[in-house]
């Protein structure tokens, strides 16, 4: 409890499969941040659904159970955090995929924050303009702050982990979505 009677529940999402994805990572830090702000948290790894390529009918897609499954951990979520490297100027196919299986009434009010990951040194503006226009087309109220990290590399230890500063914006996020959704509407909570 961030606060008398209120709680919250904020999933994250990676449009990255690789393993070992700086992409996870990093939204496991900002679920984190979110946890630490009273929070209940959960990942979840696109890698365990076996989503079909959106048909582009919703009676297609209700054949798939994995399909069912993901709408339903998005539809008991009050915030969603997108995490996505930048691929080729823009989000990842593989995120696209998975909110074009989801359907407009799963995002009804909302919370959406997106963190973008490049390679390149010139960041993810695309990924995160680009998921920023796909949270107003889902009817989501998407979070003004948002974090974007370039050199990703630069971004992990030599052991692989998040160096601090940068740890600390991913938290910071994670504590922004608690915050801003104590000012949203109550959705499902
Ligand atoms: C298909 C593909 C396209 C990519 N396009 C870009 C790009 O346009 N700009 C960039 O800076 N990095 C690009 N990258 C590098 C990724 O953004 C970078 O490796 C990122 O850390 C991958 O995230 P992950 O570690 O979560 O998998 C691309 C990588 C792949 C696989």
């Amino acid at each position: 409890m961030t606060e008398e009677g209120f709680s919250c529940r904020i999933i994250g999402i990676s449009g990255s499969l690789r393993p070992h994805s700086h992409t996870r990572r990093a939204v496991e830090a900002a679920l984190a941040g979110a946890a630490a702000a009273g929070a209940k948290v959960e990942f979840v790894d696109l890698r365990e659904f076996a989503l079909p390529f959106c048909p582009g009918s919703a009676s297609a897609l209700a054949e798939y159970p994995a399909v069912t499954r993901l709408r339903k951990i998005i539809q008991t979520a009050d915030a969603v955090i997108l995490g996505s490297p930048e691929y080729h100027g823009s989000f990842s196919g593989v995120l696209k995929n998975a909110l074009d299986v989801t359907e407009l009434e799963d995002w009804q009010g909302k919370l959406i924050a997106l963190i973008g990951i490049s390679g390149g040194s010139q960041g993810p503006g695309g990924a995160l303009s680009g998921l920023r226009d796909v949270g107003r087309g889902l009817h989501a109220w998407v979070l003004p702050q948002q974090v974007a990290i370039a050199a990703a590399h630069k971004a992990f230890d030599a052991e692989g982990q998040l160096l601090d500063d940068v740890r600390q914006r991913l938290e910071k996020l994670g504590q922004q979505a608690v915050e801003a959704l104590k000012h949203l509407p109550p959705r499902s909570r």
